[in-house]
């Protein structure tokens, strides 16, 4: 590991690049393919794969915040970005000066864009969100029509597209949730384009729809962990073989490694860290690893991880602190100070994957990467 950091975050351009093409050919040439690259994308690194996905299969970039969109913008983005959170009233300036797509759904914020429209003569292309049955954002189909309306009567205000998300598609191998989420976010759709003009973007996949329901009505897939290489749970696995359908091939993208602080002999009957949780049934040699839950390392990891050394397992002894943990190196003899500490990833024929990690710490895999520190270098191998 070189530089003076103690851990580091590899991003592979290899397995990011054959994601999105993998993707591409789900979604075929006629769909845009949408890169939600929302929490440092996903913790791989906003910019990191954002530089690397322009113009390489990626059509669009989708962001949580107004924020993150003019920092695509400042490292020379041109691609459109469609901002998926909320934008309070006083990001409306920067939204529209960087151009960014806002997901609208309150007819405050419709006002406000529309007064920035006209003072600087910008077009604003909006997406307006429709609520189908997750309750998060989105207008009521009913109220879907006048909504609309109410933009289109602006001058310099567009609406580009019209989105909903589905509330039930990773979780379960029964899909008939979903399936009404479809039904209800359709009729919406058609409603409102038979009194009025087209809306040209449809959008509501995110990977596991995109996967399970590759309906031709949507011409924008929004994909998060799939392009990272995750498949979003083992029920979209399942899902994918019990609907005959081929699975995609999906690389893994990001390895997180640190190296090794201390290598120390501990004596039988030892009480390793904080609570004095693990107590040692023999001699044993500790390594000490430099990284602990503020890094991303879940405390829930404690006691119960496996990180790999010189291609071999080492559990982890005793509880996960905010800046260190301990692994067991007894049977990894030759570990030695500095040496290589793989968290996640593959080392040799050894991987430690997201979902792992997840599992043992009570969470998904979303959650394992989208809290990695954004402050760990983020390093495109
Ligand atoms: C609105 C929206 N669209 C798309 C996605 C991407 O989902 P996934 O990572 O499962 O592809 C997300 C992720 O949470 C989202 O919030």
């Amino acid at each position: 590991m070189s530089g003076r950091a103690v851990q580091r975050i590899e991003i592979s351009r290899r397995a990011l690049l054959h994601n999105i093409l993998e993707f591409r050919r789900l979604i075929g040439p006629r769909r845009k393919l949408l890169a939600v690259v929302k929490a440092n994308a996903y913790g791989h690194g906003l910019l990191e794969v954002a530089g690397l996905a322009a113009g390489r299969g990626v059509d669009w970039f989708g962001v949580d915040s107004v924020d993150e969109g003019a920092a695509l913008r400042r490292a020379g983005i041109q691609a459109p970005v469609l901002v998926l959170g909320y934008a309070p009233f006083d990001s409306l300036e920067e939204a529209v000066a960087a151009d960014l797509r806002l997901t609208v759904y309150n007819r405050e914020t419709v006002a406000r864009l529309a007064g920035l429209a006209a003072r600087t003569g910008k077009t604003v292309r909006l997406h307006v969100k429709v609520e189908t049955g997750t309750w998060r954002q989105g207008v009521a189909p009913r109220d879907l029509p006048a909504f609309v309306r109410g933009i289109r009567r602006r001058p310099g205000l567009v609406v580009e597209g019209l989105s909903s998300h589905f509330a039930n598609i990773e979780d379960t191998t029964r899909h008939d949730y979903p399936r009404r989420q479809l039904g209800t976010y359709r009729a919406a759709c058609r409603a409102l384009e038979a009194g009025g003009p087209r809306v040209p973007l449809k959008h509501m996949s995110c990977t596991a729809a995109a996967i399970l329901f590759p309906e031709p009505g949507f011409n924008l897939a929004r994909v998060g962990i799939g392009l990272y290489g995750l498949w979003p749970s083992k029920e979209t696995f399942l899902s994918c073989l019990l609907d005959r359908k081929e699975p995609l091939s999906l690389e893994p993208v990001l390895a997180w490694k640190a190296r090794i602080a201390q290598i120390k002999k501990v004596p039988a009957g030892a009480d390793i860290g904080y609570g004095c949780t693990y107590r040692t049934t023999r001699p044993a040699r500790l390594a000490v690893i430099p990284v602990g839950y503020f890094d991303g390392y879940d405390r829930g990891l404690s006691n119960a991880a496996h990180v790999l050394i010189k291609g071999r397992r080492a559990p982890v002894r005793g509880r996960v602190a905010m800046d260190f943990f301990m692994a067991d190196v007894t049977d990894v003899p030759d570990a030695a100070l500095e040496d290589e500490v793989t968290l996640l990833g593959p080392d040799g024929r050894e991987r430690i994957a997201a979902e792992d990690l997840a599992a043992l710490a009570g969470t998904i895999s979303y959650e394992i990467l989208a809290r990695l520190n954004p402050l760990i270098p983020r390093v495109v191998v």
